[in-house]
């Protein structure tokens, strides 16, 4: 056999991107392919692109440029970009930047096999089809080694929802959900292999509805039936729009153990103007009074969001509506970004906000935000919590992993902890971590 060639993926943006990643590689596997840690040994260099906002899209060109002397000293090497700035760019990508050898869409990786045969021949390979067929199906059924504690399972892609701002719509398609018994079986694969902890991925997560043995299912149906499985402890789900959280979702937080108390619910502004001007499909009120029953059925829930500011017309008093509902929520996370105008979304044809203007507001949301970050986390001081070991931490001795509430947590523990849940009592709220003294082990959730 000849000596495996050697593949560098680079991965940007959201979870899903982490998970294509991931299936890109096994696509690749098939043609003799295997990951490497670095560019410089590679044969082959897999850009995994995000458009979501201008600087994502920028530093995808960037990186491109810095892989010229590594090109120029192995002519051989193979260049590629997937992901949403593929889809978004195209041909486009090759014609700004030639060394590019292959262009994937997020679609279509499944044909990566054939498409780096066609590279390696010294042809040129682009498609960004949005074909019928689950692009899942057709991986590599091989049996696939052990791995780490924590993974992601991407049960539904696309969306329908057409945020006046948000490039998703057109990169990833229409919302498609992916069919109950074969998201199951990847579950239990997933849990043979060695992991305890699954997410459940999609762009609009909550709005999945995939066919099962006896018509469609949702998400929380979806949830119960993984919580069956033994050897998974641990369920979560993102993102979520508020509009699909239903009645079964939000009990499911209250009656289903497995299942996490921590919600990404992204509200984007808490101005009803903006969110009406951002096609939102709902009010601040009503996004109020959703969080108050989920925290109803969950009322240690851990609650994060994500924040536009300096959306094209956003006034002052249109801004503080959004700290005032920060305030009257309170969330131990939250992702904030000054707004980017996307070519092609309704909103990038309106006037922007000054960028100092922008700049400033998203100073002072980030430091509301992250005042309540860190409450919520020195709130965990003294308390036992219990904690997923992931790896070794930087400490000699130590092990890193999550609590429940998705708060980062190292404690002194033996390696064999690795890949198990134990209590954990929290001493200490550190800048992005908390540590925690072991106080016993205890092999499921
Ligand atoms: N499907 C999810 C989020 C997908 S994108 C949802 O509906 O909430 C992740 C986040 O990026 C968004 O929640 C939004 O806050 C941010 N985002 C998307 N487009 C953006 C843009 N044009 N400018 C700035 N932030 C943007
Ligand atoms: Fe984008 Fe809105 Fe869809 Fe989220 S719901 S992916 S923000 S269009
Ligand atoms: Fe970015 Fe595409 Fe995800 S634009 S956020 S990688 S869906």
């Amino acid at each position: 056999m000849s000596a495996p060639k050697k593949l560098f993926v680079k991965t940007y943006g959201c979870q899903m991107n982490v998970y294509d990643s991931e299936r890109m590689a096994e696509a690749l596997g098939s043609e003799g392919y295997e990951q490497v840690a670095t560019a410089e040994e590679a044969d082959m260099i897999l850009l995994n692109t995000c458009h979501i906002r201008e600087k994502a899209a920028e530093k995808v060109y960037s990186e491109l440029g810095r892989f010229r002397p590594l090109r120029e000293a192995k002519p051989d090497l193979k260049i590629g970009v997937a992901g949403c700035v593929a889809q978004a760019e195209g041909e486009e990508i090759m014609r700004r930047q030639p060394m590019v050898d292959l262009v994937v869409g997020p679609q279509t990786y499944h044909r990566l096999p054939a498409m780096a045969r066609a590279v390696e021949a010294g042809e040129k390979a682009l498609d960004t089809d949005f074909p019928e067929e689950d692009k899942f199906l057709h991986l590599p059924k091989a049996r696939k080694p052990r791995r780490g504690p924590t993974a992601f399972l991407t049960v539904q892609e696309g969306c329908d929802k057409f945020c006046a701002f948000c490039v998703v719509p057109y990169t990833r398609g229409a919302e498609v959900s992916r069919p109950v018994e074969r998201l199951l079986t990847e579950a239990r694969e997933l849990v043979d292999r060695g992991v305890r902890e699954i997410t459940l991925l999609g762009q609009n997560v909550n709005a999945y509805h995939g066919q099962g043995p006896d018509g469609e299912w949702g998400l929380a149906r979806l949830i119960r039936a993984m919580a069956e499985i033994d050897g998974l402890d641990r369920i979560r789900f993102t993102t979520s729009h508020p509009n699909d959280m239903e009645d079964d979702l939000i009990a499911a937080h209250g009656d289903c153990a497995k299942l996490m108390p921590y919600l990404h619910l992204p509200v984007q502004s808490g101005s009803d103007r903006v969110l009406k001007a951002m096609n939102r499909k709902h009010n601040a009120a009503e996004y109020v009074a959703l969080i108050a029953r989920i925290r109803a059925a969950r009322p240690d829930l851990l609650l994060s969001g994500d924040f536009i500011v300096g959306f094209p017309g956003e006034t002052e008093e249109e801004f503080q509506a959004t700290l005032d509902l920060v305030e009257a929520v309170g969330y131990g996370q939250a992702y904030s970004f000054k707004y980017s105008a996307r070519p092609g979304t309704p909103a990038a044809e309106k006037p922007p906000v000054p960028d100092e203007v922008a700049s400033e507001r998203l100073q002072r949301l980030q430091a509301l935000l992250g005042r309540q970050q860190r409450a919520a986390q020195d709130a965990m001081v003294g308390r036992e919590v219990r904690v997923l070991f992931e790896k070794p931490g930087r400490e000699a001795g130590q092990l890193i992993g999550k609590s429940d509430y998705l708060h980062a947590v190292h404690a002194d523990a033996p390696a064999d902890l690795i890949g198990q849940i134990a209590t954990v009592r929290i001493v200490e709220s550190r800048a992005n971590s908390l540590k925690g003294e072991l106080v016993t082990q205890s092999v499921s959730a």
